[in-house]
């Protein structure tokens, strides 16, 4: 869980916001002397796609000139290294200084093993000093090899820059081993690691100061020794206090020079209450199937155990296991099924409606779920999903209408049988099993392919065996296809035309729609020729909008505060997919780490994602799901905003000043109101509520805390920490 904790000192740095870029591949552009006067210059915080070069897929270069003062080497007491920071690369680089190779993340498709992406990871590339290729007070040319896969291509996350690192430097606060449990006294126990990645030791003082930004005061002050043999580390542990707004600020000073590194760790917080021992009922108040399919339904419902179900008026060819609230059978003909459904224990009970819509449509509120992507790549396995639906049972997430388990690349065999036909591969040997293992436990059940012939992992696609694969899925049991674009995007003609866009889509739609299941298609193209005005057509209910997300704020901003022009689209089974939230332990398969997203960024996310009405998927390490993180995941009031039957996406209302407010309508009048502040520091502001309500009286509850907060008439005010939001139900 979150803490943003990169590492920030004295040193200076020089930022490279800019870049000469050209499509295509020549191996004279790695030269410093090559003449890219005629290049056309772009930001290196934005995909190319997004600076004139929409579609372009294959290989491109950047050309970044910079002059390297010596003065720069001269204020570092250290004097080892040069640091070419140079952010995130979608999808693969080989990056060079005056010529010489320094770097490169990923694989060429031209290299031996074949082409690899790696966008997600940060290039912090390190030349040695003193080094002959470097021009000191002159013009140097990074030139940066580029291969894009599909999707968006390029530079995309941070500002890249250069730097001398002085030797403290070589401390790092390491955000990947840092943990924080919140304790039942509302305190957190944090465990942090301190590492030295220089070859140097490390002599010096540590100083933690806690502070409440809020009430602005010091809660907490320590100061130690560190001594770290080079490329060691020590394990610190401190009990804190915790709350919105509290931030533990980390400065080590080196003993013989007196530079300091210093970070800054937003401390996690929990404002999701407990739920209380009485029964209650949660989730959807809707469910669409097609008439004559399965249908696997689990009653989310909370309350001290044992609970009983109850489910009045269901239609017959369905029953209820009154000891799980599993409801299972086959779906009746065309109609709405009125259900009244009940849950009691020792200390009472609770009832409610549930309409069952019985018809074409699926997906009337955003599909809820896991998918394995985020947490373990293409090292997905049978006994990884199995243990997410665990979690979700054990841990109370369906209890709250999480309901879907989706297996994302990585499970395909690595040959077709000689009829055709796709099996799992050797970490899935039984997908049958493991449906039914799911649908048992009132999960859905979803799988991934693309209509290339290989997958963006390499797996095999579906290409030319359409039909063969979505009878495979019929027979597996199969609830929910994410179909992503993949390596069908190079037989498209450049720019591909709109139909040649849908046309993948529509055939495996065609092909889904011969199985007698009521099976969801996500359709993944990273949201290409405005898939929002066409994804219904083609038989999607759910369409990605960008590029893929990942745990920085950046990305937040891109896939999902940047999605406000197009939330009118949404509708109950149109859903807009700004990707998957990025909370708990992520770490695609590789190294795991908490969400580098602070928890302030994690409520927003969440926020965000409800009022935008998204399909919330989570991607996390469930064998690690931390308190924090399940605080953030099963608050019912939060949820109900993203589940509500309306089925409408916010509009942002307010953007100014860094201060956004978007505005949820709900079924039954009420309004559903995220405030945002944007900024880097906690701040206040009022907020007319004119935006969001009718004149006079209103009143207002927070949701997130689940309090009611009075009757209102006048504006808002709200105090919020950088990143933060507050989330109201105004009635
Ligand atoms: C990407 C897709 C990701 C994930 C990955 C699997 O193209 O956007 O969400 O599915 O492929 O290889």
């Amino acid at each position: 869980m979150g803490g943003a904790a990169s590492a920030a000192s004295s040193t200076q740095s020089i930022l490279l916001p800019q870049a000469r870029f050209a499509t295509g591949d020549n191996a004279a552009w790695r030269e410093p002397n090559f003449d890219d006067s005629g290049w056309k210059l772009l930001s290196t915080t934005q995909y190319y796609e997004a600076q004139g070069f929409e579609g372009y897929d294959g290989y491109s270069w950047y050309r970044i000139h910079v002059v390297i003062p010596s003065a720069l080497r001269e204020s570092s007491d250290w004097r080892k290294r040069l640091r070419v920071y140079l952010s995130a690369i979608d999808d693969s680089d080989e990056s060079y200084l005056n010529g010489v190779l320094i770097g490169k993340t990923g694989r060429m498709p031209s290299d031996p093993g074949g082409y690899e992406g790696r966008w997600d990871v940060v290039r912090d590339y390190q030349v040695d000093l003193p080094n002959d290729s470097i021009r000191w007070d002159a013009d140097n040319v990074i030139a940066v090899r580029v291969y894009d896969g599909g999707g968006g291509g390029g530079f995309y996350r941070d500002t890249p820059h250069l730097s001398i690192p002085q030797r403290a430097d070589g401390l790092q606060f390491d955000q990947a081993q840092a943990s924080h449990r919140l304790l039942a006294n509302g305190k957190i126990q944090s465990v942090l690691s301190v590492r030295n990645s220089y070859p140097v030791a490390q002599r010096g003082r540590l100083e933690i100061e806690v502070r409440d930004q809020l009430k602005n005061r010091v809660l907490m002050t320590r100061k130690q020794s560190i001594r770290l043999a080079p490329q060691t580390s020590q394990t610190l542990r401190w009990t804190l206090p915790s709350g919105p707004g509290i931030q533990a600020r980390l400065r080590y000073l080196d003993a013989g020079s007196g530079h300091a590194a210093t970070a800054i760790h937003q401390l996690p917080y929990r404002l999701t209450p407990p739920d209380g021992p009485k029964p209650a009922l949660h989730g959807a108040r809707l469910l669409g199937s097609r008439p004559g399919t399965p249908l696997h339904y689990r009653i989310a419902a909370t309350g001290r155990a044992p609970l009983r179900f109850s489910a009045q008026g269901l239609p017959r060819g369905l029953k209820l296991d009154g000891k799980t609230g599993v409801i299972s059978g086959i779906t009746p003909k065309e109609g709405r099924y009125i259900v009244k459904l009940g849950v009691r224990n020792a200390l009472g009970s609770a009832k409610r409606e549930w309409t069952l819509v019985a018809g074409a449509q699926l997906a009337l509120t955003p599909p809820m779920g896991w998918n394995s992507w985020y947490a373990h790549g293409l090292a997905v396995s049978d006994s990884l999903v199995r243990k997410a639906a665990q979690v979700f049972i054990d841990k109370g997430l369906a209890a709250k209408g999480w309901s879907r388990i989706n297996i994302d690349d990585g499970w395909e065999s690595e040959q077709r049988a000689a009829d055709g036909q796709i099996s799992g591969n050797q970490r899935f040997p039984d997908m049958l099993a493991l449906g039914q293992s799911l649908h048992a436990q009132g999960l859905g059940f979803g799988i991934y392919s693309s209509p290339g012939a290989t997958t963006c992992g390499g797996y095999l696609g579906s290409l030319g065996h359409e039909f063969n694969d979505a009878a495979t899925y019929g027979r597996w049991g199969v609830d929910f296809l994410k179909y992503d674009l993949c390596s069908y995007a190079q037989t498209l003609s450049k720019p591909p035309t709109l139909d040649e866009q849908q046309q993948p889509y529509r055939l495996m739609n065609q092909a889904l729609r011969l199985e007698p299941r009521s099976i969801i298609f996500s359709l993944c193209q990273y949201g290409e020729e405005k898939v929002w005005n066409w994804g219904p057509s083609v038989g999607g209910q759910l369409w990605r909008m960008t590029g893929d997300i990942d745990d920085s704020w950046s990305s937040v901003l891109q896939n999902g505060f940047a999605m406000a022009p197009y939330t009118g689209v949404v509708a109950p089974g149109r859903w807009n997919d700004p990707d998957m939230l990025m909370v708990g332990t992520l770490g695609l398969g590789g190294a795991p780490h908490p969400s580098r997203l602070t928890p302030d960024e994690q409520y927003s996310q969440v926020s965000l994602w409800s009022l935008m009405a998204a399909p919330l998927l989570i991607s996390n390490d469930m064998r690690s799901l931390d308190e924090f993180t399940l605080g953030l995941l099963t608050n019912h009031d939060v949820i109900a905003i993203n589940q509500d039957a309306l089925g409408k996406g916010a509009q942002r209302v307010l953007d100014r000043d860094g201060w956004q407010v978007w505005v949820k309508e709900l079924e039954g009048g009420s309004m559903a109101v995220g405030i945002f502040n944007l900024g880097e520091s906690l701040r206040s502001t009022q907020i007319e509520s004119s935006l969001f309500a009718r004149p006079g009286q209103f009143e207002a509850f927070d949701a997130w805390r689940q309090k009611k907060l009075g009757l209102k008439s006048k504006n808002i005010d709200v105090t919020l920490p950088a990143h933060g939001v507050a989330l109201l139900l105004v009635k």
